[in-house]
């Protein structure tokens, strides 16, 4: 296993759509346990493909506090949603920055597992926002954009300053 490098907004990359994967084959089995161990070592409790910049449709999810509920979900769809809720989100890609974003409170959700078999999954609370965040990653979204104009340029301007003292 690997660790792989978390891509930053404003990125570029971020903003590419993600393909759907054709065969769940060892190789994306091998990707989707790096980016658990990625998304682990961050912290984080959820790691889209798109954000160590392998546009495929591949996302990872883990909100337990034990950190032994791995939920990979290749090729997700959202079946239905309902309610609103709203919710403070961060970004391994936004790294530093916290707001809060309104989406649908519940979901339906069909996905391909790690052995190409599909299921469905109800969400709500957390596990939903998250499941929604990542999904909007492999739609080349970022979660800042549901934010203010303002906002997004005062995280873009904040975040391209740490990469330059990075340097
Ligand atoms: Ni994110």
């Amino acid at each position: 296993m690997a660790l792989l490098k978390i891509v930053h907004y404003p990125d570029p990359r971020l903003h590419k759509v993600a393909q759907p994967i054709a065969t769940v084959d060892d190789e994306i089995k091998a990707l989707a346990a790096d980016m658990a161990e990625t998304m682990y070592a961050a912290p984080g409790i959820g790691l889209a493909a798109t954000q160590i910049d392998r546009p495929v449709r591949l996302i990872v999810v883990d909100i337990s506090e034990t950190k032994d509920d791995l939920k990979v979900f290749i090729n997700p769809e959202i079946l239905s949603a309902s309610g609103r809720g709203e919710h403070e989100e961060g970004c391994l890609s936004v790294p530093g920055i916290y707001d809060m974003v309104t989406r649908p409170e519940r979901i339906r959700v069909r996905a391909l597992n790690t052995q190409g078999q599909s299921f469905e999954l109800e969400a709500d609370g957390l596990l939903a926002v998250c499941i929604q965040h990542e999904i909007d990653h492999l739609d080349g979204k970022v979660f800042v954009e549901y934010l203010s104009r303002l906002k997004q340029d005062r995280i873009r301007k904040k975040l391209l300053k740490h990469a330059r003292e990075a340097m």
